[in-house]
């Protein structure tokens, strides 16, 4: 699902997660493994203010397992703690709840020792379209629950589903915008499917990817479509589309006159990255946080 964000929707979305803070304890965060900061809400903090909360790096699965660790990091310097998940195959689901615990453990000691017997943990799952939220409620429900109100300005009834006997989950998520006014995170959004090719040309989002897998995966390259020659720089345009059309040759992606239909070659690009078959590739690293470089 993509919406199209206005400055309407991006105030109600925030309402209505504000809203919803006043019935939970902690908030789990839930960002794209392989584009963390690009999977992220640019006012997340002035939106969740101090409610207790950490990150679930979803679709680990797909990301790169070094470049995740350092994300792991990155966000423990940030004081939150951040845990890889993979939501589509249930991987760590205990631990998610592991976590709620001990964000409130102070609390539930306070009023144990009140005398007061502690209810469930109640929790509320935030992130952008596409980043696996619905996926995560069902595991963690153990069932498929409707996402009727999954859509800003749909208002209905909220429910508490059960997750084991101390949690308890709004059903429905808290649904954030990403930074969409930076190309550069478009661009990322766009090759992990989070944004549709509709809004972004498949050639633009293929050249961009490509141009980082040449830099950072170029062996993953190499094995998937028998690629040698690595551009020299990154920044010759001629020499990415040079690897895009031998990706196409390879594919037989041609149209008459045995050239290269740089579409079809762009397409089969980001479907095989997306579907992980290049292994596993993260699109953004804490290393390339402060450096100026293309995707
Ligand atoms: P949302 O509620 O945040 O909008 O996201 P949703 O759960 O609908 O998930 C979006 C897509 O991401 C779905 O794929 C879902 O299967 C996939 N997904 C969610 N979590 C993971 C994960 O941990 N790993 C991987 N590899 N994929 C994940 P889809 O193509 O839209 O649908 P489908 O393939 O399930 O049919």
């Amino acid at each position: 699902m993509t919406i199209q964000w206005f400055p309407g929707h991006m105030t109600r979305a925030r309402r209505q997660i504000q809203d919803k803070l006043k019935l939970i304890d902690v908030v789990i965060e839930l960002l794209d493994a392989r584009i963390p900061l690009s999977s992220r809400n640019p006012m997340i903090d002035e939106i969740l203010q101090n409610k207790p909360r950490f990150v679930l790096l979803n679709k680990s699965d797909l990301a790169d397992p070094d470049v995740t660790a350092k994300w792991v990091a990155y966000f423990a310097g940030e004081g939150l703690q951040a845990l890889p998940v993979d939501a589509a195959t249930g991987n760590q689901m205990k631990e998610i709840m592991a976590r709620c615990r001990q964000l409130m453990a102070a609390k539930i000691e306070t009023q144990l020792r009140k005398g007061i017997n502690p209810r469930a943990i109640r929790a509320l799952i935030v992130g952008i379209p596409n980043v696996g939220k619905s996926t995560l409620i069902n595991r963690l429900a153990g069932r498929k629950i409707a996402a009727t109100g999954d859509k800003p300005g749909v208002t209905k009834g909220q429910q508490w589903i059960k997750v084991g006997t101390e949690m308890e989950l709004l059903d429905t998520p808290g649904i954030l915008w990403p930074k969409f006014e930076d190309q550069q995170v478009g661009m990322r959004l766009a090759a992990t499917g989070a944004i549709k090719e509709e809004i972004l040309h498949p050639e633009d989002i293929a050249f961009y990817t490509l141009r980082y897998l040449t830099v950072h995966y170029g062996g993953a390259l190499k094995e998937r479509f028998g690629i040698d020659k690595m551009p020299d720089d990154p920044e010759d345009n001629d020499a990415v589309i040079e690897v895009m059309e031998a990706i196409g040759r390879k594919r037989g992606a041609l149209v008459s006159g045995g050239r290269v239909d740089l579409e079809k070659a762009s397409l089969t690009i980001l479907r095989e990255l997306r579907a992980g078959k290049m292994g596993r590739i993260s699109l953004e690293s804490p290393d390339d946080v402060n450096e100026e470089k293309p995707l």
